[in-house]
């Protein structure tokens, strides 16, 4: 493939970078550095198939591509409700750009698209069928209307000018490469235990997670790329194995040995309760399942953060 990896400075682009590069294929990073990192691609930069280009998707960009990849986004709430206005411009400006390129092309689209759809979910698990339960106009709206903005873009295209168009809906991954100080709360836990900080739990900490390692979703990433046929659905990818929040947090105690204590705050707007992918169709249609379980992923992590914290 000659992929355009838009957002391949980041955490999930970096590691999809590795995993392109190492497949043999031909890989151009478009990112505009402003929650990734060179750092989590300077391995690859003398690769002569690898390319790198730093550029705001809100703007266009001309490139022959068989395989557009939409990774262009900040993923954490701290980072994506610091400019709320940027990240929604990035969501659907970014989305019309690269959709406008794939028509020119003929490249088949990747949407990074979230759990995030579904907002404070009253189904669970969440079946791709499910439309959500959204607040339109609070804090995380720019994130998540953007998103959802971002695959109605895909669908449209696909119908309208009948693109290969390709909706991810992706859980809580986590694993190195995460900023360390970008609020997630994989990340938040265990670099506060590292430094025996308490860790800050929201809320009671009941609130459910399915946390995802990385190379999983990575795995189930390039079985979308590599499908030979078109799908019509978007798809879940994430772990569906759910923890509360405050049994993360004792996991990750658990790990590092750390003396940190819990500390409790308030509860953010509109955070979600609940969240458990159905990945059914994933199993089906990919033959794809998540297979790091979370205790030997947040060792991995944690082994990652002890190098840079
Ligand atoms: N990590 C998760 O758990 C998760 C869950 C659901 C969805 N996603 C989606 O996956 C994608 C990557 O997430 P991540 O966790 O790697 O986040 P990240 O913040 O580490 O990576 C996002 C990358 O996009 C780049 N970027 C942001 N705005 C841009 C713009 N306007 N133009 C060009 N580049 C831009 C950033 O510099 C960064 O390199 C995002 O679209 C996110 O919404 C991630």
């Amino acid at each position: 493939m000659k992929v355009l990896l838009a957002g391949g400075a980041g955490f999930l682009g970096s590691h999809i970078s590795n995993n392109l590069i190492e497949n043999n294929h031909h890989v151009t990073v478009l990112d505009d550095l402003s929650t990734g990192s060179l750092t989590n691609i300077e391995h690859l930069k003398s690769n002569p198939n690898f390319t790198f280009i730093e550029h705001d998707v809100r703007e266009p960009y001309d490139i022959e591509v068989d395989t557009i990849l939409n990774f262009a986004c900040p993923a954490s709430p701290v980072a994506y409700q610091q400019d709320p206005v940027r990240t929604i411009e990035t969501n659907f400006l970014g989305m019309i750009n690269l959709l406008h390129l794939a028509k020119e092309t003929g490249a088949m689209v990747i949407q990074a698209s979230t759990s995030e759809v579904y907002g404070d979910p009253k189904e669970s698990p969440q079946q791709e069928e499910y439309w959500g339960n959204v607040n339109p106009i609070g804090i995380r709206s720019c994130y998540d209307e953007g998103k959802r903005a971002a695959e109605t873009l895909c669908f449209d295209y696909k119908r309208q000018y009948g693109l290969d168009t390709r909706v991810l809906r992706i859980f809580n991954t986590y694993g190195p490469n995460m900023s360390q100080n970008d609020g997630r709360v994989v990340s938040n836990f265990i670099v506060q235990a590292l430094k025996n900080e308490p860790i800050t739990v929201y809320g009671k900490g009941d609130q459910s997670r399915s946390f995802c390692y990385v190379s999983d979703l990575v795995d189930g990433i390039y079985k979308l790329s590599t499908l030979a046929k078109p799908i019509a659905t978007p798809l879940n990818l994430g772990n569906p194995n759910e923890f509360t929040v405050l049994e993360l947090a004792k996991s990750v105690i658990e790990v590092t040995g750390s003396k940190s204590e819990i500390l409790y705050k308030a509860l953010p707007q509109d955070d979600p309760k609940q969240r458990k992918p159905d990945i059914s169709k994933a199993i089906e249609l990919l033959e794809w399942q998540p297979e790091i379980e979370l205790l030997e992923g947040i060792r991995k992590t944690v082994d990652y953060f002890k190098s840079v914290v």
